[in-house]
């Protein structure tokens, strides 16, 4: 967490705070905070881009097209979005025409994500689609060579994969493609949260 923000010490008070932030121009044009959805007490964290139309009204996380698609894949390797994982965004509020989110959007955002991870404490993250990888990991570009690639960072396993919406534009699940690559991760995420003592 940066020097300058607050130390969150629940989820109850990140809600909070989330729900008044303006740190950043993104609150003048949402309808709500998105701050996550899932199961506080999950092994694995999910990190998206930030939130969409659906997500800006409903005020949770992967709740659209991308999102119910993310539940499916989740699913296709026994693995429940809601019981099994927490799910979040680098940025809380919907960049408008969902542009990508700023380099100072997402550092403004920043300690709310840095304050998600402390408290959730996730022995597995997995990063969704170029910008929380470069968010969450600091590498710029191609999403196409990392994924699929375990990193570590302060004692978690990060793992970058394509996303959803990426997969919505290419739906072919023939062998070699992003989505039966995305299936692979995911199994790999599968196992390696069995290891962590994961049951299903
Ligand atoms: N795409 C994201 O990155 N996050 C969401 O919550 C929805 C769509
Ligand atoms: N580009 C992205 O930003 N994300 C993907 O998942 C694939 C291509």
């Amino acid at each position: 967490m940066s020097p300058s923000s607050p130390a969150v010490t629940s989820l109850e008070q990140l809600q909070e705070l989330c729900s008044g932030c303006h740190r950043c121009g993104l609150a003048s044009s949402r309808t709500q905070v998105v701050v996550a959805r899932g199961n506080p007490q999950a092994k694995l964290m999910l990190i998206g881009e930030g939130p969409g139309q659906q997500e800006d009204e409903s005020g949770k996380p992967f709740v659209g097209r991308a999102g119910q698609l993310l539940d499916r894949i989740l699913e296709s390797v026994g693995l429940s979005s809601e019981r099994d994982a927490y799910i979040c965004n680098v940025v809380k509020c919907r960049p408008p025409e969902n542009r990508k989110p700023t380099a100072a959007e997402m550092a403004a955002c920043r300690p709310w994500l840095d304050a998600q991870i402390q408290l959730i404490d996730p022995a597995l993250i997995v990063v969704s689609g170029a910008t929380a990888v470069e968010a969450v990991l600091g590498i710029k570009g191609g999403i196409t060579k990392l994924r699929g690639q375990w990193q570590e960072r302060d004692g978690r396993q990060v793992l970058p994969v394509f996303h959803p919406s990426y997969l919505l534009r290419n739906p072919s699940r023939a062998e070699g493609s992003p989505k039966w690559h995305t299936w692979k991760d995911m199994q790999d995420v599968r196992r390696r949260l069995e290891q962590e003592g994961w049951q299903p």
